[in-house]
């Protein structure tokens, strides 16, 4: 077998913070194994243009990106090459014009940072199209069940908190109850994890369902404590009451997560007469300064996404458990998705504080 020469570098569906120190340290590792990486725009959407739209990323070019948030590649989360939608509103397989671009590049493997939504499509074109792929997980979301984390959470969270942080001194001059919403989806993992660091009073996530009584009751318990401000926290996907969720249809069709913080908020003021803020994160989330954490992450993903491709490890994607990288088929970390565990130690950390996190069955 030759060695493996010519690598490409693509980033995947929603952007995070940590995405660039991926792309530095595997350009930095490359050196050592004399590969080529070529850094490809825009996810697939830059296989697909021609000439490919891709560049040869050497060292100065990634100097000092670890600390830029986004992703120096761009990304895109739509564009599905099996069912692409094309401007007169068709939709038809691209598939293999993407196919051709990794071949017209003439690489002979290609790294993927992704979530479960990307890696599963490029799965596909590579065995399809005989690519040899690599992948390194990432998503605020952090529900990819193979990896404790995922690139880009650890950052999401840390914004998290920082805007708890804040929202708390204006709960206390104000004597208001702050409600924060965040993303995850549907999974809870950024509302729990925030929830608790920012020292929330309530915590509501998609997988325990809760009583609105008993969120109503535990704030103005505080109240009558003496206590003259609460903080909470609710993850996008959490549900009404009647369990429909809290979703709105922009102008371009498309369904987003979008106001659950909002209905509680009027639900609690109506019912309990305390006065209410909503805050709605959305994508400060995601456009942060990666975290210390997700930078490690970031440099350890990278390096070893590169010594698998030295190794002719493929189909693999990079994961990290019990303070290690070690590598897992993508089929693999795909197929496993990772909820909130409601039995977990986070889960019980947070009920050990006194918090509410809903009617844990
Ligand atoms: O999956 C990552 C994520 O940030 C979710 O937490 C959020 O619901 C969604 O993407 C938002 O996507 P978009 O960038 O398309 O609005």
């Amino acid at each position: 077998m030759t060695k493996p020469k010519r690598v490409g570098i693509l980033t995947s569906g929603g952007d995070c913070g940590g995405l660039n120190a991926v792309i530095r340290a595997v350009v930095r590792r490359a050196r050592d194994y004399d590969m080529e990486i070529y850094g490809i725009k825009e996810a697939t959407q830059g296989l697909m243009s021609r000439p490919v739209e891709a560049e040869l990323l050497d060292i100065k070019k990634v100097s000092g990106i670890l600390r830029y948030g986004g992703t120096i590649l761009g990304t895109v989360n739509k564009g599905n090459p099996f069912a692409y939608p094309m401007p007169d509103g068709s939709v038809i397989d691209r598939s293999q014009e993407m196919i051709e671009g990794y071949h017209i590049l003439g690489l002979d493997a290609l790294i993927v940072i992704g979530g479960d939504g990307s890696l599963a499509i490029l799965r596909k074109l590579a065995q399809q199209g005989n690519m040899n792929i690599v992948a390194v997980p990432k998503t605020i979301d952090n529900d990819l069940g193979a990896t404790e984390n995922s690139i880009g959470f650890n950052t999401a969270v840390t914004v998290a908190v920082e805007a708890l942080d804040r929202l708390t001194y204006t709960a206390i001059s104000h004597s208001r109850v702050m409600i924060l919403e965040v993303m995850g989806r549907d999974a809870g993992h950024i509302a729990v994890s925030a929830g608790i660091a920012g020292g929330c009073h309530i915590i509501l996530i998609p997988e325990i369902p809760y009583s609105l009584d008993e969120v109503c009751d535990r704030l103005m318990n505080r109240a009558l404590k003496g206590f003259n401000f609460s903080t909470m926290i609710v993850a996008e996907a959490v549900k009404t009451p009647s369990g429909e969720p809290v979703k709105y249809t922009n102008s371009l069709g498309q369904s987003l997560y979008g106001g659950i913080g909002q209905y509680l908020g009027d639900e609690i003021s109506r019912r309990t007469g305390m006065e209410t803020r909503i805050t709605t994160l959305g994508h400060v989330q995601r456009g942060s300064t990666p975290s210390a954490l997700d930078r490690i992450l970031g440099a350890a993903f990278g390096v070893a996404a590169v010594d698998l491709i030295s190794q002719y490890k493929y189909d693999r994607m990079v994961a990290w458990v019990n303070r290690e990288i070690i590598d897992v088929p993508i089929s693999e970390a795909i197929a496993q998705y990772r909820a909130v565990d409601v039995n977990g130690s986070l889960i019980h950390t947070a009920v050990g504080l006194g918090t509410y996190v809903g009617e844990i069955p």
